[in-house]
């Protein structure tokens, strides 16, 4: 496994392997890498020729410099883990490399990014949005991977990547969960026993609101959900939002026929866990 500091290298490295006729596939990440990250990877080399892993902590897209300075770091592992997957290349830059020069750009999503993630962290989905164009221009891949658990992210970069012009494929995949339902996050391991334990209520008040719906209307849905969530001592919903899966606008009314997602943001102490569930299925 090949592992790049430097832009040039890994885009040479990118551009013979994709003049040598294998596709790439490439799953960008921030490191600290769970089974939802492997995941990735192994769908990735499934589906190509060869497969790029990026590990990057991208100062943009915090909008709190103490939730930058606490995400988990864990290269060498992470290093190991992905050796151990099938990884072909990882790309892991410093800022300075990334960032030579202050990064001025500014996208417009419109509605897209006005809402949850978008309203409660100003500017971490444009913060997102730098970093992927960025990773895209340098890795050059055929297909990206992108987990469901980052649902309004995965919709920003799908807008961009139309915005930039890129020919990348965005692949959506499963987010991949505990036993408990929980679902896998590089922030779970900062949990303490009792929050961890709490934490799967998270899930559970998702798969009552897919019960729930189309039968009751979304207001009352996310009334019952945001009770039993903060019910949990040491849980607290930022949001809970019911809304349509394309636009990202909260629904004012359950309908069998419109996609319908439930995204949600829940504190654990300090720890913000965010999760979904797509309400058609
Ligand atoms: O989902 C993430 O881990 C990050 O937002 C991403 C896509 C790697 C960009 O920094």
């Amino acid at each position: 496994m090949e592992v790049f500091r430097s832009k040039g290298e890994q885009s040479s490295w990118s551009a013979r392997e994709a003049s040598s006729g294998s596709s790439i596939g490439f799953v960008p990440t921030m490191g600290a890498l769970h089974a939802g990250h492997l995941s990735l990877v192994d769908r990735a080399r499934r589906e190509n020729g060869k497969v790029v892993c990026s590990i990057f902590v991208n100062p943009l897209q915090f909008n709190k410099t103490e939730d930058l300075e606490t995400y988990p770091r864990t290269l060498e592992r992470d290093l190991a883990l992905l050796k151990e997957a099938g990884c072909d290349a990882v790309f892991c830059p410093s800022t300075q490399e990334m960032y030579p020069e202050k990064m001025s750009k500014r996208y417009d999503f419109g509605e897209l990014d006005q809402v949850m993630e978008g309203s409660h962290r100003p500017g971490h989905f444009n913060g997102v949005a730098i970093v992927v164009n960025l990773l895209l221009e340098i890795v050059r891949p055929h297909r990206a991977y992108f987990g469901l658990k980052d649902y309004q992210q995965l919709r920003i970069v799908r807008r961009m990547a139309e915005m930039e012009g890129h020919s990348t494929e965005i692949i959506a995949c499963e987010t991949v969960r505990e036993a408990d339902g929980l679902a896998m996050s590089s922030r779970n391991v900062r949990l303490s026993k009792d929050q961890r334990r709490e934490a799967s209520t998270i899930y559970k008040a998702l798969v009552r609101a897919r019960q729930l719906y189309p039968h009751k209307d979304p207001a009352a849905i996310k009334q019952e959900a945001i009770s039993l969530i903060n019910a949990s001592p040491r849980l607290e919903v930022e949001y809970f939002e019911i809304v349509d899966a394309i636009t990202l606008q909260p629904l004012e009314r359950s309908s069998e026929g419109s996609p319908a997602i439930a995204c949600t943001a829940v504190y654990a102490g300090e720890v913000r866990l965010i999760d979904n569930l797509s309400l058609n299925a």
